[in-house]
């Protein structure tokens, strides 16, 4: 298994391309299934979970082309996939596929639009927390299918095609509505989804619907209409940066000082996460290349923040931030409310040194004065590169194990920290 060795202390200087955004890219695949046409996506990273939704989706008949490198283009530049669903030869998703990868569920809301029938296995639990798919079952129910539950897994049906009506989300949820929205675009009629994620890879998702001839209104707002069609076409769509990449290496700049441009960054899509910056004493820029952030002589601030649905600040960042804050003047506060069991990183965060006490869903972090190395390791992406963010800033070596979760959703992160001054690698085996 591949370990990344850091030696802290140098801080970063230089470009940092961000790619495409992986809770974009993993819908917009899905959504594929809903058309006998191609989907051409653009800027698609180059992460595990990309790979392994290839697989899952291949499973089902789906053809995907991975364009390949044209002439002037970088290593950093996006892949193209060609993605055909022209002949769907399986509506069920086991649970071996369905377990490694929970978006993986989604499927279900395409395959049962187009084809009246799907049966794909409950995810079951995961690191960060419970995290059940009943709001997306109930999402389906409001659109006419027939649910059942047998031996793990969920059986939709709806032989007569699905049917639009009026979807009311309890809580705000990303993957309740990416499947909302799937199914909703190919029922009979019209359907309101009220509550709706406003994450940007929603709208993003929406536009690539409203591409293939989908009728979507109101996505980025809490209130989607969207007018069922009886076929969706082929299209080709960019999939947009990542905010959470860009605000992690936003974190790792702010952790080490230094002067870095976030490339091809769009500032709109973390607001909430640049005005805390802004108030923890970094600079923030937006140029017309992305986003500039640097840190040069004042220290770091304590901060207050709550994690909340886009637009608020993003539990997909809290690692990074409680990871930065370990090294602020004093004490800050974090609550998480997305996720029950999101704080696995703190007991590595501690063992770096960092002072962090525990309270239900609330963090206190001490700021202290350093940081040491020391062998780590984390059960999900955004803990893993938090440990990562710490070591930067860490004197010595830290080794971080399980680098298959950082592989997930970075692209390259040694590269790319390497290419700015970070004393960072790979190590094989
Ligand atoms: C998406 O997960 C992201 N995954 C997550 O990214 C992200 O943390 C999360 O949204 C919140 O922003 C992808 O886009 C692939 P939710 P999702 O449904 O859709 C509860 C990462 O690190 N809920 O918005 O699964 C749920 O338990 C990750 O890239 C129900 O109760 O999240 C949670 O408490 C991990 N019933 C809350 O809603 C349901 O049926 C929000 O979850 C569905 C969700």
């Amino acid at each position: 298994m591949d370990r990344i060795c850091i030696n802290g202390g140098q801080r970063l200087n230089g470009t940092i391309p961000i790619s495409g955004a992986k809770n974009a890219t993993l819908p917009l695949m899905i959504a594929s299934l809903l058309t006998d046409q191609t989907l051409i996506l653009d800027n698609v990273p180059r992460l595990a979970d990309v790979a392994l939704l290839q697989r899952i989706l291949g499973n089902h008949g789906v053809d995907i082309m991975v364009g390949g490198k044209r002439p002037g283009e970088t290593q950093y530049d996006g892949q193209t996939l060609h993605i055909s669903a022209a002949n769907i030869i399986d509506t069920t998703a086991p649970y071996e596929l369905v377990s490694r990868m929970r978006a993986s569920f989604w499927v279900i809301a395409p395959l049962l639009a187009r084809m009246g029938e799907a049966k794909v296995s409950m995810p079951g639990g995961c690191a960060i927390g419970t995290r059940p798919v009943d709001l997306l079952i109930m999402a389906l129910d409001c659109l006419g299918a027939e649910i059942e539950i047998d031996r793990g897994y969920v059986i939709a049906r709806a032989r007569n095609g699905l049917k639009g009506g009026r979807i009311s989300f309890p809580k705000v949820t990303v993957g309740g509505t990416h499947t909302a929205l799937m199914a909703a675009a190919l029922a009979r009629g019209s359907t309101v989804i009220e509550n709706a994620a406003r994450e940007p890879e929603v709208t993003d998702v929406a536009d690539c619907l409203n591409k293939m001839g989908a009728r979507i209104s109101g996505a980025g707002t809490s209130r989607i209409l969207v007018e069922g069609v009886a076929r969706l076409n082929g299209a080709r769509h960019r999939v947009l940066p990542d905010r959470i990449e860009t605000g992690t290496y936003a974190m790792a700049v702010a952790m080490t000082g230094g002067d870095v441009l976030l490339e091809n960054a769009r500032p709109e899509l973390l607001q909430s996460v640049f005005d805390l910056l802004a108030r923890a004493g970094v600079e923030v820029t937006s140029t017309n290349a992305g986003v500039r952030v640097a840190r040069n002589g004042a220290g770091i601030a304590p901060v207050e923040v709550t994690t909340s649905p886009f637009p608020g600040f993003p539990t997909d960042l809290q690692a990074q931030l409680m990871a930065l804050m370990t090294r602020a003047m004093g004490t800050s506060r974090i609550t998480e409310t997305i996720f029950e069991n999101r704080f696995m990183h703190v007991q590595e965060l501690v063992r770096l040194g960092a002072h962090i006490q525990l309270d239900g869903e609330c963090a206190t972090i001490e700021g202290v004065e350093r940081l040491k190395g020391a062998p780590v390791m984390a059960t999900d992406l955004r803990a893993s590169v938090s440990l990562v963010i710490a070591a930067l800033a860490a004197e010595g070596e830290t080794v971080v194990n399980r680098v298959y979760h950082l592989d997930r959703g970075f692209e390259r992160l040694e590269d790319k920290l390497a290419a700015c001054g970070a004393a960072i690698e790979r190590v094989s085996g």
